[in-house]
């Protein structure tokens, strides 16, 4: 169902009339595509504090954006060396001038210092403080801008987080807060195919998110198998023939789902994503158990067993990524939803859980992200006002796009993330749900 709101704004009367009615002012957001591959402008470098990170400049000069102040498309405030309330003062001093000259659609990154580096308690209650800040920046500075926070201790190991927050990828992403390790980076061969002669599996890929994950994956290089359950099998042809991957009819359910992929797989795999998902929504007091049941297997127990049968088969090859489908919902639970809620929260805590493990002992990472409201079949079909409230309650005023989504899951399978692990990341324009 199209955003008729977010059209009408686009146009001269009703941006008119709904700025006089006080109503939101959703900005159309640039995404990436083939003739826009990056933001349009300066890339402006700003420090509190005395940095702790290495050589960011020669990150930064790699990312494609020309370093300089005027029109700033971004900014990346290096407060990794922020460890007083003084030091702190530096981040509103930098950002202060500046925020208003950000171009529409444009960045602004703040890197911080993990929070367990050491235990001194004035540093990690102000590092602590960036948080609050980038959230709130998020929530106030408009016009399709985002605004997130990278905690690292090596530049050189966040240059594909850097790379993709500071390009038209991460459109829909805004006020997370995102770790990332000291693991050197993988680069790839081909920078424009990242994943060329890789592998990736997407779950529940025939259709919605997952079609477009496969659609993304494909682009950076990956042969793609989508698998759907057998009903879907005449969609997951179609997606597959187009990308030029292969189709899987097989319900993820299935007690030997992650033996039967394995078989199909001889060679291996790279990239796992498990997208499938479904939703039986009512309140706990009218949800039977045949409600409550197959959500849980189909989002978390499939989850679970295709993942630990992948490990241990090791069709899960060293330099795999393993992305997982969490859901907002999960995080900040949603009336109706205590099956969906638990299943989700249950994909997050698998990520935190296994992720150290699966890279010390198998070389994968496991991630997830987060959907919030993302324009799609499942979301076309909640009530109307429920839905418009889905759409607007977030800092960019509108729904997610299911290729926002691919992006972030792209960037998280991307070779050179092998430094991001164990994170849930957000694709939700900042909802307010749970924010
Ligand atoms: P969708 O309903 O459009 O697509 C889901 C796909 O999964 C379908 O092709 C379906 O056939 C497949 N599937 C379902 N059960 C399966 C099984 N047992 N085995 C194999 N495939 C199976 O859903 P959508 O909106 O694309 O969502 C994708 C994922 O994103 C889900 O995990 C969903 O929970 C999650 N999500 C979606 C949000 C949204 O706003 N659309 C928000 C938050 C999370």
């Amino acid at each position: 169902m199209a955003d008729r709101y977010l059209s009408f704004t686009a146009t001269a009367p009703g941006r008119f009339l709904t700025r006089r009615l006080g109503l939101p002012q959703p900005a159309a957001l640039s995404r990436w595509s083939p003739e826009h591959t990056s933001l349009t402008g300066n890339l402006l470098h700003l420090t509190a504090g005395k940095s702790t990170v290495g050589d960011l400049v020669a990150v930064l000069s790699r990312t494609g954006l020309p370093l300089g102040a005027a029109d700033p498309a971004a900014v990346v405030l290096d407060a990794t060396g922020v460890r007083d309330v003084d030091t702190l003062a530096e981040v509103h001093a930098a950002l202060h001038p500046v925020v208003r000259s950000v171009a529409a659609s444009g960045r602004i990154v703040v890197l911080g210092s993990p929070l367990d580096a050491d235990d001194d308690h004035h540093r990690a209650a102000v590092q602590h403080a960036l948080e609050g800040f980038v959230r709130s920046l998020g929530k106030e500075i408009g016009r399709g801008r985002t605004v997130n926070l990278v905690r690292l201790t090596d530049a050189a190991a966040a240059e594909s987080t850097l790379r993709f927050l500071l390009s038209p990828r991460s459109a829909y992403v805004s006020g997370q807060v995102i770790g990332v390790g000291a693991q050197p980076p993988d680069e790839p061969g081909d920078r424009d195919r990242p994943l060329a002669g890789r592998t990736a599996l997407v779950t529940g890929g025939a259709r919605g998110i997952g079609e477009a994950v496969a659609e993304t994956l494909a682009r950076d290089g990956a042969r793609v198998v989508v698998l759907d359950v057998p009903q879907a099998e005449t969609d997951a042809r179609r997606v597959a023939e187009r990308l030029g991957g292969r189709a899987l009819a097989l319900d993820i359910t299935a007690a030997d789902a992650g033996e039967r992929i394995a078989a199909e797989l001889p060679d291996g795999l790279d990239v796992l994503v498990h997208n499938a998902g479904i939703t039986r929504d009512r309140r706990l007091v009218n949800m039977p158990a045949d409600r409550w049941g197959p959500v849980l297997e189909v989002n978390l127990a499939s989850v679970l067993r295709t993942t630990d049968a992948l490990l241990a088969k090791g069709t899960l090859r060293p330099g795999g990524r393993i992305v997982a489908t969490a859901s907002i919902a999960g995080l900040a639970g949603n009336a109706g939803q205590t099956n969906y809620g638990a299943s989700k929260a249950g994909v997050a805590g698998l990520v935190r859980a296994l992720a150290p493990r699966a890279l010390a002992e198998h070389g994968v990472t496991l991630n997830a992200v987060a959907p919030g409201f993302i324009e799609t079949r499942m979301t076309a079909a909640v009530p109307l006002f429920i839905r418009e409230a889905g759409r607007r309650m977030n800092s960019l005023a509108q729904g997610g796009l299911p290729v926002d989504v691919a992006e972030t899951t792209a960037w998280l399978a991307h070779p050179a993330s092998g430094a991001v692990n164990g994170q849930v990341v957000r694709v939700c324009g900042q909802s307010l749900l749970g924010a």
